[in-house]
């Protein structure tokens, strides 16, 4: 929610209190830097201990309810028939309309078990846009992904409010292409992460249920940032401001085949689960999931979380909690757009994105401009922010780099977490770094790990740049922080 203030400001307003905080630590300058060398120029090989505002993501880093907290409680621990899973069960049904839960232990396992039931080798799945684990275990079943975006979706600095529609004319021409027999589903994903957290709308995926159907083709949807999605529904597209995000909600279901989320984001628990009507679906995935998962009341995750999930997903349907990450969100975009930094826009979802290519133009994306950027927005604030461009793209079969449709940094808002002064804080942080842009150079891989290498990637420094942007900035502030 959005509060004007008398002098006619606009801010979000928090609609929940803190009662446990945790303490954090913003190490000088110098220390950073040592601590950034540690970890070989990658954000995600630094421990929190080094870390003043851990932006790297809001995937499991959300602030719980109280009542989330108070249904771990009563948990009830069985291998099989546990209570805790039908609570779950209970509360998808309710909020999301499907017949059948299978939990697992987060996004991926869901991704893992659909692509192993569903995907052939020459197989290929039209999506709005990849997800890093997605496309993963596509690729391992021997599918193909096929990215459907509009011209809209790579435009970082547009104005177009569903920038994570999909292409339906090009799906139609794929699926005409490739015969509907070799395209197991359609995907689409609420608040598409890797393109900046952008939405698509209800009236798009209306438009690409219809077609799929015509052709006998599940639709599946990748529903980790279904809250936001609903939320940005609401606010952007027309004939949505009085509707409920539970409304909304069950809107966007009434068009799906096969649901599947990483509970870790809008659920604000630490699971995953797939949810389908389909008998015939659910038989496909169901021996699978003891084979990789656990048995099918608790799916690898604790009951704790299950029931934490339960209750999580009853609360994305409320308003304050659905908006409670978007509209922090809005406003550090909006704050960084202000100091002139190149955030992409409009603001999304989970998080605010930058655009490397624009704020570091002289480095070539082989140097890898988001990592550069991802990197050094550490160095000069203590802030963890995610590489999602070329380094987070696995090369081709020959080894040879493929370079991302987008180099981007990623300043995740994990709901409930952070607090104004701490997002003015990385807003000031960046602009300084905007005005000293000139002082980072590329870097290059020092050790590249087989599959996703972004997780523990080892890179360098060209030209030793970290020392010189340090320098530079403890001769503005100082070397206490
Ligand atoms: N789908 C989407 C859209 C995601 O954002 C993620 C995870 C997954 C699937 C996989 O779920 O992590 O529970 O296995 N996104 C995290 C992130 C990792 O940082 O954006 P998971």
């Amino acid at each position: 929610m959005y509060v004007r203030l008398s002098d006619g400001r606009e801010i979000p307003m928090e609609m929940h209190k803190v009662r446990i905080v945790q303490k954090t630590n913003l190490p000088p300058a110098a220390q950073r830097l040592a601590a950034m060398e540690g970890a070989g120029y990658n954000t995600f090989l630094l421990r929190t201990r080094d870390v003043f505002l851990d932006m790297l993501t809001d995937s499991g880093t959300n602030a719980m309810s109280d009542n989330q907290l108070g249904a771990m409680m009563v948990a009830d621990d069985a291998y099989a028939g546990s209570e805790s899973f039908y609570r779950l069960q209970d509360a998808v049904k309710e909020v999301l309309g499907f017949e059948h839960t299978l939990p697992v232990h987060q996004g991926r396992a869901a991704e893992n078990l659909l692509s192993k039931a569903f995907v052939k080798p020459g197989d290929v799945v039209p999506m709005n846009y990849h997800f890093t684990t997605t496309k993963a275990h596509i690729d391992l079943n021997g599918g193909q992904v096929l990215e459907l975006y509009t011209d809209e979706a790579m435009k970082t600095d547009g104005t177009h409010p569903f920038r994570g529609n999909m292409d339906v004319q090009k799906l139609k021409e794929t699926i005409a292409e490739y015969g509907a027999e070799h395209v197991p589903f359609v995907r689409m994903e609420a608040t598409t992460n890797l393109i900046g957290g952008q939405p698509f709308s209800m009236a798009n995926l209306r438009e690409v249920k219809a077609v799929a159907a015509t052709h006998g083709i599940p639709l599946v949807f990748d529903g980790s940032l279904i809250s936001e999605n609903a939320f940005l529904i609401r606010q952007r597209e027309a004939g949505y401001a009085d509707k409920s995000i539970g409304e909304i909600m069950a809107e966007l279901m009434s068009c799906v085949d096969i649901f599947y989320m990483s509970g870790r984001k809008s659920a604000a628990a630490r699971g995953g689960l797939i949810a389908t009507s389909s008998e015939e679906y659910y038989g496909r995935i169901l021996p699978w999931l003891p084979v990789y998962e656990g048995f099918a009341t608790y799916g690898g995750m604790s009951t704790k979380e299950v029931e934490a999930m339960a209750v999580g997903i009853r609360e994305m349907t409320d308003l304050d909690t659905a908006g409670s990450g978007v509209e922090f969100v809005r406003y550090f975009v909006e704050r960084l757009v202000a100091r002139g930094v190149p955030a992409v826009t409009p603001p999304g979802g989970l998080a605010a994105h930058v655009d490397a290519m624009r704020f570091l133009p002289h480095i070539p994306q082989e140097e890898y401009p988001a990592g550069a950027l991802a990197t050094s927005i550490y160095l000069a604030s203590g802030v963890r922010s995610m590489e999602r461009g070329t380094v987070s793209t696995d090369p081709d079969e020959s080894g040879k780099d493929v370079l991302a449709d987008l180099e981007l940094a990623r300043l995740a808002v994990p709901r409930r977490v952070y607090t104004m002064s701490q997002i003015e804080y990385a807003v000031d942080r960046l602009a300084w770094l905007y005005a000293h842009r000139h002082l980072v150079k590329g870097l290059k891989f020092a050790h590249q790990p087989p599959v996703l290498r972004f997780f523990f990637g080892r890179l360098a420094p060209l030209e030793d740049w970290g020392r010189e942007l340090v320098r530079a900035f403890e001769a503005d502030f100082g070397t206490e922080c």
